[in-house]
C-alpha cells in the first residue's frame, strides 16, 4: 500500500468510496467540487486499487482544514485510514500551517478516536451541522501544543 497525490484519473474511484462512506443514494456533489478544486489530496493506492482517501484544504495562510477522508469498507481497521491522515497533516504542516480544523458528526467515534490519537481536540459542538439535522464536533489540531 501506498500513500500518493491524488490525480483525476482516480476521480471515479475516490468518488465510489465517497459514495460507499457517506452518500449510499446521491452523487456527491460536494467531492465533485473538491476533487477539482481541493488543495492537497492523497490516496491510499494497493497495486493501482484505490481504497482510501484524504481531502484537505487551505482556509488561509496559517489554518488548513480535513475536508473528508474515507477508506474502503472492507480495509478499514488496517491503519490506512491514520496513514492518510497523518500524510494530510504532514503535508499542511510543510506549507507553514499552525492549526488544522475539521467538522465530525457527534454519532461517529471511530472517526473521532482516530482525530484525538492524532492530537485533535473537539473545541465546539456546532448544532444541526449535517443536512439530517445531526450536530457536529469542530475538531482542532494545533501545532504548539504537541
Ligand atoms: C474513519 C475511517 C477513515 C478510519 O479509517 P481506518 O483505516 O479504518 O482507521 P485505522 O485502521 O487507520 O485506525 C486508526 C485509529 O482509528 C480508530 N479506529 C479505527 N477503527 C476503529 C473501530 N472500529 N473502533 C474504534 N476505534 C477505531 C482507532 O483510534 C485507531 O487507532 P488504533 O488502531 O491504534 O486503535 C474509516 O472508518 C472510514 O472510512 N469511515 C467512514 C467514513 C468516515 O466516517 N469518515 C470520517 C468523516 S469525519
Amino acid at each position: 500500500m501506498i500513500i500518493r497525490e491524488y490525480s483525476m484519473s482516480d476521480f471515479k474511484e475516490v468518488l465510489e468510496i465517497d459514495r460507499e462512506a457517506f452518500n449510499p443514494r446521491n452523487p456527491s456533489f460536494d467531492m465533485y467540487v473538491y476533487l477539482t478544486y481541493g488543495s492537497d489530496i492523497f490516496v491510499a493506492d494497493i497495486g493501482r486499487r484505490i481504497v482510501g482517501y484524504v481531502v484537505t484544504m487551505d482556509l488561509d495562510p496559517l489554518r488548513g482544514k480535513i475536508v473528508s477522508i474515507a477508506v474502503k469498507k472492507e480495509f478499514r481497521g488496517s491503519g490506512i485510514g491514520e496513514y492518510l491522515m497523518r500524510r494530510a497533516i504532514e503535508r499542511l504542516r510543510e506549507k507553514g500551517k499552525k492549526e488544522i480544523a475539521l467538522e465530525v458528526r457527534v454519532s461517529n467515534t471511530i472517526a473521532q478516536r482516530l482525530y484525538e490519537k492524532l492530537g485533535f481536540k473537539i473545541v465546539e459542538t456546532i448544532p444541526n451541522y449535517y443536512s439530517d439535522g445531526e450536530d457536529a464536533y469542530y475538531m482542532v489540531l494545533r501545532f504548539n501544543e504537541q
